[in-house]
């Protein structure tokens, strides 16, 4: 078989759960791909952290761009997170040596995607992050794949697990918000500053990414229009529900006749819908074109198994030798739309 070998910069939730992935199903994945997927190199803060896998036999780099240049490395991965700092100097570093990446992480392909886009493409290497927008769930496949043959109109969801998690979990089991962000803690579920989740930050980064991919146009994080869940309070839940509602935390992305619609905020959901039957860490997606109509999907929206399973989709991507262009056309060829900055109902 041919082999690919990764290098693995950050090993926390997402990190160790591609490392189980990998150390667990080595065959399978050699036998779907034809390609023998190793790792050959890890990186984190803390070299000797116990992580709850066996990372004896990988060589380790305290430093995450040595690691995405190393001669035995051919995919690096970039799951340490941050919109700039080690995981985009990382990137930047591997993209110019030659090196695919698949990242998990939206916050830095929100603000530097597009030009991330064009050194990949440029450097005929791969940009993946079917993991950063709605953990487990293959929505940039679906849509730069799939639904490639579609003039898209719209695309709404629930896009935030931890946001998700809190609404909820404060409605059904009656706990305070300190309590369910404790347990959304101990899920995986939290960015490092959780204020990037309870502030929308996190949801908008992920639905301007998939606004590039549907629309074609390039990656607008200033141009969207977003509020938290900061201000909802467990008196707000109960009123929606005696209404008839619950309260959402949903993206819309929507091309208009002034220009692209954004829109990351509390809504309220009629009960009956089916955006309003998400529980705990589940998030959904839908997608309208013109040809399939209405599609959705509904999963694992973060933690450690539904993640590294869209990390590891695109690694076997790769193995595979398929490499289309990051957001589904060439990044050159990305158009600036006006934003429009107030709501489209
Ligand atoms: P964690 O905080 O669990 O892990 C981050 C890892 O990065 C840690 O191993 C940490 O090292 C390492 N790290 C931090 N700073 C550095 C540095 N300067 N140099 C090298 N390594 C460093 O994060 P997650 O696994 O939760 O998230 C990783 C990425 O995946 C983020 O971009 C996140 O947004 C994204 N993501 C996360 C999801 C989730 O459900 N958790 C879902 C979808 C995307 P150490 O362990 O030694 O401290
Ligand atoms: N913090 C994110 C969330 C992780 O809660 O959805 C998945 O992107």
């Amino acid at each position: 078989a041919k082999s690919l070998r990764l290098g693995i910069a950050g090993l926390g939730t997402v990190g160790v759960g591609l490392i189980k992935i990998i150390q667990d199903n080595a065959d399978m994945l050699t036998m779907r791909t034809g390609t023998s997927i190793s790792i050959s190199a890890v990186s984190a803060r803390s070299a000797g952290k116990d992580r709850g896998v066996d990372i004896a036999a990988y060589a380790w780099e305290d430093d995450p761009v040595a690691l995405a240049t190393r001669d035995d490395v051919d995919v690096f991965v970039e799951l340490i997170g941050g919109d700039a700092g080690p995981a985009l100097a990382a990137t930047e570093a591997a993209i110019a040596a030659g090196k695919h990446v698949v990242t998990a992480n939206k916050a830095m392909l929100a603000l530097h995607g597009q030009a991330l886009a064009l050194a990949a493409e440029d450097a005929g290497v791969n940009l993946r992050f079917e993991a950063a927008v709605a953990g487990g769930i293959p929505i940039i496949k679906s849509l730069t794949e799939g639904l490639a043959g579609n003039n898209i109109t719209r695309i709404m969801g629930v896009m935030n697990g931890t946001c998700n998690y809190i609404l909820t979990r404060m409605e059904t089991a009656g706990l305070s918000y300190d309590e369910v962000f404790e347990e959304a803690n101990q899920l995986g579920y939290l960015e490092a500053d959780p204020n990037l989740d309870v502030g929308g930050i996190d949801a908008a980064h992920k639905l301007v990414l998939l606004s590039a991919i549907a629309f074609g146009t390039q990656v607008d994080f200033d141009g969207a229009v977003l509020e938290g869940i900061g201000r909802i309070t467990i008196e707000d839940i109960r009123a929606a529900g005696e209404m008839g509602y619950r309260i959402k935390l949903l993206g819309v992305t929507q091309m208009t006749d002034t220009g692209l619609s954004q829109t990351m905020r509390p809504c309220l959901v009629p009960q009956s819908s089916p955006l309003a039957q998400l529980d705990g860490g589940t998030n959904m997606i839908v997608v309208e074109g013109d040809s399939v109509g209405q599609v959705v999907l509904r999963g694992a929206g973060a933690g450690e198994g539904p993640t590294a399973s869209a990390v590891i989709g695109d690694v076997m991507d790769i193995a595979r030798g398929i490499n289309i262009p990051v957001f589904g056309q060439p990044a050159n060829t990305l158009k600036s739309a006006p934003a429009v900055q107030t709501a489209v109902e």
